[in-house]
């Protein structure tokens, strides 16, 4: 790594900008030249489990086991463009959706059945990614998922084609819309961004009881962006040095949602509802309805809020999910089309027939106490830091100033509660996640950059702003703004072991912005 910076500072020293170094992105295809709203929404096929398997505990039970290999498919991202090479879990991207219960464990398999050979520009300087290590490698990470750490999907725990992996997933969680995706150390950003990733969703009694719009009313939106060249295949963009093409933040033009390129989806005058993803690299979402009805938000990462809220815009940053009520009852025949800002996202074509709609938005969700501040035992300050080049290039994000290789410094111990209060003097929002544990979010407190910058001494501006209400449920992933201490508490409850935390923008994460952590037994 120390490598990549000499070689991109000596570069850009040498040519600066726009050097003969500059990488020539070939054409891509614009999404406004196609014809919007021409394929249908496709939905993720639910996946069926293919065996069981015993496992003992206080009582030897059967749980179901999945097999879903890791594996190259073709796809069809727009009637017009030409088939997409990808990368999917099960034979599609996004993969099939896992559907569990609280409290009923299953097995998955995950066979690595992709080539020997990746297709995206691989980085041999950052951390994990060294020449010296196989270039396609996977691991598979239940993102929000409360599991034994030999089952979390740890960046090195990867695995090269021909080989596999069997994780547990015992669901002893509330019910939420989960995600699966890739981990593998130092190529994260690539593998994700070649299609690997799928909805995982945990249902149980007390949810199912409220009598929210359910089967062919509940529709899943996941939601990434992409760069697509002429010919249909996927392109991710490199820096100006060959030997070093990290970028910092890869944006695509195209946003597909469950994979398609501007799809049209024909509902029903009444309510529906949809559980959102953000399952992109680095593009925060702010999608809004032109034209439409108002959006209800029921739930966050981790599951229901404590009531609805009424939103006009809903931002979500990368991993992020939120569950919406849209009621389309006073919109007859309308063409309702989802919007990202001004860019047209998605169509709803609302139905003219009238109908019944028994399911119910309620008043009340269920009940979410406020972890108390004095609960906490410890309070961990940690920066996030960026190093720029001497032409203000991003060249590495760290965590609390540490790599990735250094010895774990934040070790909660099973069943206490912490604040991490997340110190942002970088001038981007960082989505940080942890795995593991759920949290809810305290608040955010302005901070003095340049004082802190020179003297790494926090001094408050202002007085701290609450979290949105959208964030006061249960969360996984934050998104913790620039010039904030945006702090959050957890209940480090569940196994003691080695987990990750880290930001959630791929980029970030790939290049040191991710740190271990360690749950410690007593
Ligand atoms: Cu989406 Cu380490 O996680
Ligand atoms: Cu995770
Ligand atoms: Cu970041």
């Amino acid at each position: 790594m120390r490598t990549a910076i000499a070689s991109r500072v000596a570069s850009r020293l040498a040519g600066g900008h726009g050097s003969q170094k500059l990488a020539v992105a070939p054409k891509l295809i614009d999404p406004n030249s196609l014809t919007a709203f021409v394929d249908i929404l496709p939905i993720p096929r639910i996946a069926k489990p293919v065996g069981e398997r015993v496992i003992q505990g206080g009582s030897a039970a059967r749980l179901p086991v999945y097999r879903i290999p890791v594996a190259p498919v073709a796809t069809q991202i727009h009637r017009d463009v030409p088939l997409t090479r990808v990368w999917g879990y099960g034979g599609s991207m996004p993969g099939p959706t896992i559907e569990a219960r609280s409290g009923d464990g299953i097995f998955v398999e995950w066979p690595n059945e992709l080539p020997t050979r990746h297709f995206l520009p691989i980085d041999h300087h950052l951390m994990g990614a060294e020449a010296d290590k196989p270039e396609v490698r996977t691991v598979v990470h239940l993102h929000g998922a409360k599991v034994p750490p030999e089952s979390d999907g740890y960046p090195e725990d990867w695995y090269v084609p021909g080989r596999s992996a069997t994780y547990h997933y015992p669901n002893e969680q509330d019910p939420a819309l989960l995600w699966y995706h890739d981990h593998a150390m130092g190529i994260n950003r690539l593998n994700i961004y070649a299609g690997l990733a799928g909805l995982y969703v945990i249902r149980a009694g007390r949810e199912d009881s409220l009598n929210l719009p359910a089967g062919a009313f509940e529709i899943p939106l996941v939601l990434m962006d992409r760069m697509i060249r002429q010919d249909g295949q996927l392109y991710y963009p490199v820096s100006q040095i060959p030997d070093a093409p990290w970028i910092a933040e890869l944006f695509g033009n195209a946003i597909l949602v469950n994979g398609k390129l501007l799809p049209y989806v024909d509902v029903r005058p009444r309510k529906y509802r949809f559980r959102v993803l953000n399952a992109s690299n680095a593009r925060f979402f702010s999608l809004a309805l032109k034209n439409g009805p108002a959006m209800h938000q029921i739930g966050s990462d981790q599951g229901l809020l404590a009531e609805p809220i009424e939103l006009k815009l809903l931002t979500l940053a990368p991993a992020e999910r939120a569950d919406l009520i849209i009621d389309f009852a006073d919109h007859k025949g309308e063409r309702i089309v989802l919007q990202d800002g001004v860019v047209p996202v998605m169509q709803f074509r609302v139905g003219s027939e009238r109908i019944v709609d028994s399911s119910s938005l309620p008043k009340t969700l269920r009940p979410v106490a406020r972890i108390p501040e004095s609960a906490a035992v410890r309070v961990r300050e940690l920066s996030l830091d960026e190093q720029v080049d001497v032409l203000d290039e991003p060249m590495i994000h760290l965590l609390n100033s540490k790599r990735w290789h250094e010895p774990v410094t934040e070790n909660p111990i099973l069943n206490t509660t912490e604040i991490w209060s997340l110190v942002n003097a970088t001038e981007d929002t960082h989505p940080i996640h942890l795995h593991l544990v759920r949290f809810q979010v305290l608040d955010r407190k302005p901070f003095d950059v340049n004082h802190f910058l020179a003297t790494r001494e926090i001094r408050y501006v202002s007085d701290p702003f609450p979290p949105e209400p959208g964030e006061m449920g249960w969360k996984d992933t934050v998104r913790a703004t620039p010039a904030c201490a945006t702090r959050i508490i957890a209940k480090f409850e569940g196994y003691p072991g080695r987990y990750v935390w880290h930001c959630h923008i791929l980029e970030h994460e790939d290049n040191e912005m991710m740190r271990p952590y360690e749950i410690l037994s007593r």
